[in-house]
């Protein structure tokens, strides 16, 4: 195979025969197909599409570049949860050591932000003493006769060529694709050994998809190629047109994770949270479980805390808190009807909550609160966010980010009410 009439066939819009696949997945992974060819390639993907039969062949090519793990040997049953990614997406924190209140092994291996979107590894970070990367058996230990959950690193070996294509695309503009997504997310899920899976599906300025048309194809795509892998998949699809609750940042965030555990927190987090806790236990076979009984009488919490110092972690430290804050007020007198997640992702990002290039470090203490919500009425001159950074010279591009991002208007918005907007 030759990676120029590979990269021309998907160009004119022509159908990837298997074998071409094949050999461009794994010649990639190898080196011998050079990162500018692998990026034309995606553009055309990008602009061309591809079938269900290729996106089937081109994710199981990108599980044979790597390793494959095993849950089955568990004394558990597994569950699973994956989002696309969002502003403020916190819920991983509390559902995992929800679900596994329940004698249920979750797995979740997990990301690091890039963009404005947060990544789990560094908010669990803000954690004191907590340690990301686990061995394969450290991970077996606390899934088998452990806490239950494990939130952690996953391992160089699953799928080195979703690692090596999902950086590319990150700097070629080939990010929002429902092949190339639907692919990178199942080849990961898929090479983990996982059974069964909800798939968190955001929709709105904050998500890939930003309509409900494209976010449920792209949710339909996943089920299908879990289902054809034998996964049982499932998905939700949720607003994030808004941040979810009311902070975005790394330990503002775990923050208003651990209210949710303690019993609190705010409603959409809390609803978001039980929603795709009742999906997972339905999946691992406890139909009858009330996880809304486990975050308030403290069960779940209990199974966080061992959870959190089984990976070196101290769940009674403080959070870091910022040494610099400034507040942004309304300008006008009205309802809030609109906090766009984009905008307030970005400032968040830009006040070092989240990184540029992948090796950059991030603050745990930078982000953004919400003081104020779509919905709520409220006075001009009145503080609707606070900004929070260790580095005050951030302040004004972060503001900048913000330009237009929250909308004041003389009526009250008509809410969906609800976080979860469909499933499939
Ligand atoms: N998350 C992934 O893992 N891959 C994508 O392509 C997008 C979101």
């Amino acid at each position: 195979f030759d990676a120029v009439d590979v990269i021309a066939a998907k160009r004119d819009g022509s159908r990837l025969t298997e074998p071409q696949i094949d050999w461009v997945i794994d010649a990639y992974t190898r080196g011998v197909v050079a990162d500018e060819q692998m990026s034309a390639l995606a553009m055309a993907v990008f602009l061309n599409g591809m079938d269900r039969r290729e996106i089937a062949r081109w994710t199981r090519a990108m599980i044979a570049s790597g390793e494959r793990m095993d849950f089955s040997s568990l004394p558990r049953p597994t569950a699973d949860k994956h989002s696309t990614g969002g502003v403020g997406d916190k819920i991983t924190l509390p559902l995992a050591p929800l679900v596994a209140v329940f004698d249920v092994a979750v797995p979740q291996l997990s990301g690091r932000g890039l963009g404005h979107t947060g990544g789990t590894l560094d908010k669990m970070e803000s954690i004191r003493g907590w340690r990301a990367s686990l061995s394969t058996e450290e991970m077996m230990t606390q899934l088998g006769t452990g806490p239950g959950a494990v939130i952690c690193a996953a391992g160089a070996g699953l799928a080195p060529a979703d690692k090596k294509l999902y950086a590319l695309r990150d700097t070629t503009g080939t990010v929002e694709s429902i092949p190339l997504i639907a692919s990178s997310i199942m080849s990961k899920k898929i090479a983990e050994g996982t059974r069964s899976l909800v798939l968190d599906v955001k929709v709105g300025s904050g998500a890939f998809m930003k309509t409900r048309e494209r976010a449920e194809e792209l949710a339909r795509t996943m089920v299908d190629l879990g289902t054809d892998a034998g996964v049982d998949a499932v998905a939700l699809l949720t607003d994030m047109s808004a941040p979810l609750g009311r902070t975005v940042g790394n330990a503002l965030e775990v923050r208003e994770a651990v209210e949710v555990l303690a019993g609190g927190g705010p409603a959409d987090v809390v609803e978001l949270t039980l929603a795709l806790a009742r999906e997972m236990l339905r999946q691992a076979g406890r139909p009858d479980a009330d996880p809304e009984a486990a975050l308030a009488d403290g069960r779940a919490m209990d199974v966080w805390r061992r959870m959190v110092r089984a990976q070196g972690g101290d769940p009674d430290a403080p959070l870091p808190r910022s040494a610099h804050q400034d507040t942004v007020a309304a300008e006008t007198s009205g309802y809030v009807t609109a906090m766009d997640a984009l905008g307030i992702g970005v400032a968040s990002w830009r006040l070092g909550a989240g990184r540029a290039r992948k090796e950059d470090p991030v603050q745990a203490e930078a982000g953004i609160e919400l003081l104020a919500v779509p919905g709520d009425r409220v006075s001009a001159g009145q503080p609707l966010l606070r900004l929070h950074t260790q580095t005050p010279e951030r302040f004004g591009r972060a503001r900048e980010a913000l330009a237009g991002a929250i909308s004041i208007g003389p009526e009250a918005p008509d809410l969906p009410g609800s976080v979860v907007l469909g499933r499939v």
